[in-house]
């Protein structure tokens, strides 16, 4: 004991000697040069900014925003981080351009035709918009919540915009935020190491709840607006009713945080008739009972 606390005291003693010296030989500790490396030629940038309170933004995020000319976000990410967007050009308005986004609106039927050419009217405003900017030299920064990349409406603009080099900045997803909520370790369980990451059916997915429920591993249900009985119906199939659920409401944000925890036979009396906020996951999954110590 004595022999571990006296190792431990000298760990932290050295580490404190090689950051002065780092700091005495002009070398920035890892994290302020971390601030800095974003790939000096993109001119285009899709930014993750994490999701809850500003403060789970990341430096690499704050950085790309700041290089930005032009911004594109919605008016609630304006709001939260004003303070790194204030004097830019900022432009909302334009969201959810994905659906559609790579088909051929001849090949639909008429009412969904409509649709598809009104979104890519939607779209090809943005599209000039970002192009026009890069043309006089600007850079654009396209900033969405969470990480641009898990269940992100922005994805298809790397496709879009793929001759221009875009860079992403990762960030840190509700995911994370939700799983620090619980504070459960999500790959650890008794008898499974697996996350399956999902959300509803969409048309023409193999991947259906259903079928991924058959591994009976341990899930989170982005949720998008779905209605949350849907979910459970689904999950019900394959997974027995003392499986344990959990939901989490506005995972990141210090105040408004909120996990509710029942089976999935209980889930739907827990939660009750009340609508469930956007911003919620659902988790399933034996981990959330798990204890490294076994009850004697
Ligand atoms: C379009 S997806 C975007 C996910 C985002 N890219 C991310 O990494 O968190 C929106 C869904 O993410 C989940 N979500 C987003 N923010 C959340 C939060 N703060 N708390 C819980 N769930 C959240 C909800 O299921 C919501 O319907």
């Amino acid at each position: 004991m004595g022999m571990q606390a006296s190792w431990s005291r000298r760990w932290h003693v050295g580490w404190l000697v090689a950051i002065a010296v780092a700091g005495a030989w002009g070398l920035a500790p890892q994290h302020v040069a971390a601030a800095d490396n974003l790939p000096q030629a993109a001119k285009v940038c899709l930014v993750g900014v994490g999701p809850g309170d500003p403060d789970l933004i990341t430096l690499r995020a704050i950085n790309a925003i700041k290089k930005a000319d032009l911004v594109f976000c919605l008016e609630s990410v304006k709001t939260k981080f004003a303070e790194y967007l204030a004097g830019k050009e900022v432009i909302h308005g334009y969201w959810r351009l994905f659906p559609y986004y790579g088909q051929d609106p001849s090949q639909l039927e008429a009412d969904e035709r409509r649709q598809c050419e009104a979104m890519a009217a939607k779209r090809n405003e943005f599209i000039g918009l970002v192009r026009g900017a890069v043309g006089e030299g600007k850079t654009v920064a396209i900033v969405d919540s969470g990480d641009p990349l898990i269940y992100g409406p922005w994805a298809w603009c790397l496709e879009e915009f793929e001759d221009l080099h875009p860079e992403v900045v990762p960030g840190l997803s509700s995911f994370n935020a939700a799983n620090a909520a619980l504070r459960r370790g999500i790959t650890t369980s008794e008898n499974t190491k697996s996350v399956i990451l999902t959300a509803a059916d969409w048309l023409g997915t193999a991947d259906t709840i259903e079928r991924l429920s058959a591994h009976r591993t341990t899930m989170v249900l982005f949720t998008m607006r779905t209605e949350f009985k849907e979910f459970i119906d689904k999950l019900s199939i394959n997974y027995p009713p003392d499986t344990p659920v959990a939901v989490v409401k506005h995972a990141g944000y210090a105040g408004k945080e909120e996990v509710v925890h029942a089976t999935l036979g209980t889930i739907l009396n827990r939660v009750g008739p009340d609508r469930l906020p956007f911003e919620y996951l659902l988790y399933v999954g034996d981990f959330l009972q798990h204890r490294y110590k076994k009850a004697r």
